[in-house]
């Protein structure tokens, strides 16, 4: 079911118990209620009667004359001698004397619902002048008046009822519907971003949670777009990469084969094959290193390692391509300074690091160790500018770049140890990589 239906279903639901439960509860009380103020009425309306008799003098007359009085008044009442317990005049009915005497309700004055036959009546009674004598006026009205005002109420009450559960109804069918559409909307989004039509997603108008939900998937998108983007130009890349050296040996070796070469040439084919052969499996082996690093399997032994350890470390392996390239290395490094690492891992991303800052240095390269930080720059051209956001990516090289794989290789490295690695330019006037660890 929807959940627009839901939401209205449970409103509904909702209103109709509320409703029912209020109209029971008016329903029942309303009678007590009715009851109540038709006695509080009869007794006004019997205590007026004995007013009006008094001022006219009738009182002091004979019963005969104030039962005249009592019969022209168009009511229901009883006149009722409590001494002689007898009923002396009534505007009723004989039987219901009968039936009401037999009840035994005129002795009883607690009784004020009196019944005869299938009928009930409220009552009232009231002495006619209390010190004097034991007359008394009995009112009634019959219950089935009041039912009829119940009933009547009811109506109104449901008819009220109706109305506003509708009125409810609707207003809560806005309400959801202001809701729901978002959410149906987002519900396209996504549908865009299972067919990986990136461009075509809006952004949607909403508050509270669901903005918060349409931001996530709006960054979702935007993530596996970039994704996307990445694993396609690595392996346009590594396609690349792989085949410019496979066709270097394929020329070579067809060429051996049909015999079009001089045995001078032939030797300097072989040899080209064995180099290309050699960077190939470089960069096959640089390409599983990667996707080792990348996924859970890589095992990360973390370690407490001391700064100056490791920096001899990489000097040490530096050392051939320093002297080779006639630089100077020099290094300044806080003894005090340990990095939580692998150590393995952590000296090959440095290494590679290291590696580029000689291979680009005209003269000096610098290694700089403070507190958590791990500075290499050097004095060369410089990274170009439209390669510094794509530094890291896989297979992202300069004119004089070799696989592309180095800088990729230290940074899943970096990251997975819970670094960070940024390239800045180096006042030295040329790259100047930083790596941080947290504190
Ligand atoms: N210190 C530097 N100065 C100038 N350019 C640099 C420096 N370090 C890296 N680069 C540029 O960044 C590119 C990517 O470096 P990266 O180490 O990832 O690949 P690579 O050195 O080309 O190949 P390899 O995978 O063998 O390391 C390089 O090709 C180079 O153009
Ligand atoms: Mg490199």
């Amino acid at each position: 079911m929807k959940l627009q239906s839901q939401l209205n279903l449970a409103f509904t639901a909702l209103m109709l118990v509320i409703l029912g439960v209020t109209g029971y509860v008016i329903y029942s009380m309303i009678l007590g209620m009715l009851i109540d103020n038709e006695r509080t009425e009869l007794q006004q309306k019997g205590e007026l009667l004995i007013q009006v008799l008094n001022e006219q003098g009738q009182g002091q007359g004979s019963i005969e004359d104030f039962s005249n009085f009592l019969r022209e008044q168009d009511l229901q009442l009883f006149l009722y001698d409590r001494a002689q317990d007898q009923v002396l005049m009534s505007t009723m009915p004989e039987q219901y004397v009968r039936g009401f005497s037999a009840n035994n309700y005129f002795a009883d004055e607690r009784e004020e619902l009196w019944e005869a036959g299938n009928n009930k009546f409220v009552t009232s009674r009231i002495l006619i002048y209390p010190d004097r004598t034991t007359l008394e006026l009995v009112l009634l009205t019959p219950l089935t008046d009041l039912q009829t005002v119940q009933q009547d109420f009811f109506r109104r009450m449901v008819i009220v009822f109706i109305i506003g559960t509708m009125a409810a109804v609707l207003l809560s069918y806005l309400l959801t519907n202001k809701l729901v559409t978002p959410l149906t909307k987002l519900k396209k989004q996504l549908k865009k971003i299972e067919k990986r039509k990136f461009d075509d997603i809006e952004r949607i108008k909403a508050t509270g949670e669901i903005k918060e939900v349409e931001q996530g998937l709006y960054d979702m998108a935007t993530e596996l777009e970039r994704y996307m983007k990445s694993q396609q130009a690595f392996f346009q890349n590594a396609s690349h990469e792989l085949k410019t050296p496979l066709m270097t040996i394929q020329g070579y070796a067809e060429g051996i084969r049909d015999g079009v070469f001089n045995e001078k040439d032939k030797e300097k084919g072989l040899e080209m094959m064995v180099t290309e052969v050699s960077r190939l499996k470089t960069i096959i082996n640089e390409m599983i290193l990667l996707a080792k690093l990348d996924s859970e399997q890589a095992e990360y032994k973390d370690e407490q390692i001391r700064a100056t350890e490791l920096i001899d470390q990489v000097l040490d392996r530096a050392l051939p391509l320093v002297s080779e390239k006639d630089i100077t290395l020099n290094h300044s490094v806080d003894n005090e300074s340990t990095f939580m690492a692998d150590q393995e891992k952590l000296l090959r991303a440095l290494l590679n690091i290291t590696v580029n800052a000689i291979r680009h240095a005209h003269s000096r390269v610098n290694v700089t160790v403070e507190e958590k930080t791990i500075i290499i720059e050097d004095d060369g051209e410089g990274i170009a500018k439209e390669l510094i956001p794509h530094i890291f990516h896989r297979f992202v090289k300069g004119k004089t770049g070799e696989t592309g794989l180095g800088l990729a290789i230290a940074r899943a490295i970096v990251e997975q140890s819970g670094g960070k690695i940024m390239v800045r330019d180096s006042e030295l006037g040329g790259a100047k990589f930083v790596i941080a660890f947290p504190e």
